[in-house]
């Protein structure tokens, strides 16, 4: 019998479901080449389900997702909506439900005309970001209080914690270790001006003394933006914390062509984890049929490098980098080829394209 897998799909707002159409689509054709199964549960969660239901995500359905080998979203955002209020209740839940410890976002270009900086080739650009996902700015400790009055104070907490910090910081040692590239760690922070980020020098070097075959590296948060542009091939492995990672992973996400490129996977390993494009929902685009799904169809690609389909992984790795290159897919930006047009493209090539071993 072969091996079946029972993903959870979130569609979500605005571009979202146009680009997981696609994503699932090469899903199937994948798992259909490859020789296994994958059984997509789509769960309505987002802003026509708030607004016709004021559900976010109850907890019945939250447990039912718990029972999932993975969950694919698209994107959750819509201006009818609060700012904040289904990005939290949604995508926050699900990180912090789950106990989705690390943020992976691999930064990788596929061909170098799609690049922005200057001379910088696929070999220049190739580094993963472990962004920490549970803790930071976005525990959402805090509050506003007189609000409204000339007296009025917003706190929101930054929040480390001693095993936080460590584990995601041991989960980037062990990646640098089986990327086994450079074979070097970049713990980026910002101690110079936020002392509580000494918690992350100290772990970082406690952590480091079990890795003598990985070296360390150290840069504060703005210096690393600016090494990026100018230097990107310094950069193979790189552990951040949240708010840091949000904001670095966005930048890494335009020096790979475009957010239209970017995906992401929210882990803990061995358990239930979830993969998204790292786009937004993007509203005003929505239904056009003009987004990239080539973000999404890279998440599918962590997904199922992460349950173990590695063969299949790679294949999809291969035929996006093929079509990239030989420019069948011009570009990531949006408008350059319709969604369901790329969608097409993937399926056709996946078959055709050979495996690395
Ligand atoms: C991301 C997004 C989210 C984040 C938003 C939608 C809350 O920007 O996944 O990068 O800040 O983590
Ligand atoms: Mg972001």
């Amino acid at each position: 019998m072969s091996k079946s897998y029972a993903i959870a799909v979130i569609e979500g707002d605005g571009i979202g479901p146009e680009v997981v159409r696609e994503g699932l689509r090469v899903l199937e054709r994948v798992a259909a080449i490859e020789g296994f199964q994958a059984k997509p549960t789509r769960f309505p969660f987002g802003a026509n389900h708030y607004l016709a239901t004021q559900e976010v995500l109850p907890d019945p359905a939250f447990e039912e997702i718990r029972g999932h080998d993975a969950i694919l979203l698209g994107a959750i955002g819509d201006p009818r909506i609060p700012v904040g209020h289904l990005e939290f209740g949604i995508i926050a839940r699900l990180r912090f439900g789950l106990d989705l410890y690390v943020n992976l976002r691999p930064v990788k270009l596929y061909a170098e005309h799609l690049c922005p900086l200057k001379d910088k080739t696929p070999e220049d650009v190739d580094m993963v970001f472990v962004r920490e996902n549970t803790e930071d700015v976005y525990t959402g400790l805090g509050g506003i209080f007189k609000k409204g009055t000339a007296d009025e104070v917003a706190i929101q907490e930054m929040i480390f914690t001693r095993k936080g910090t460590e584990r995601v910081i041991r989960y980037a040692f062990d990646l640098a270790r089986k990327r086994g590239k450079q074979k070097k760690l970049l713990m980026i922070d910002k101690a110079n001006a936020i002392r509580a980020m000494d918690l992350w020098t100290r772990t970082f070097e406690e952590v480091g003394a079990d890795y003598p075959d990985i070296a360390r590296d150290h840069a504060y948060i703005d210096a690393a933006c600016m090494w990026m542009v100018k230097n990107p091939e310094w950069f193979d492995v790189a552990v951040v914390a949240n708010m840091f990672g949000d904001i670095i992973t966005d930048l890494g996400a335009m020096v790979q062509g475009g957010m239209g490129a970017a995906a992401s996977g929210n882990i803990h390993p061995g358990q239930v984890s979830m993969f998204e494009p790292i786009h937004g929902s993007a509203p005003k685009y929505a239904g056009k049929n003009v987004s990239s799904p080539v973000a999404t169809i890279a998440a599918v690609q962590m997904m199922l490098d992460y349950v173990g389909e590695t063969r299949a992984a790679s294949r999809i790795d291969a035929t996006l980098g093929e079509l990239l290159r030989t420019k069948q897919i011009p570009s990531l930006t949006t408008g350059a080829l319709a969604t369901d047009a790329t969608g097409d493209l993937v399926c056709a090539a996946l078959e055709k394209t050979a495996v690395p071993a």
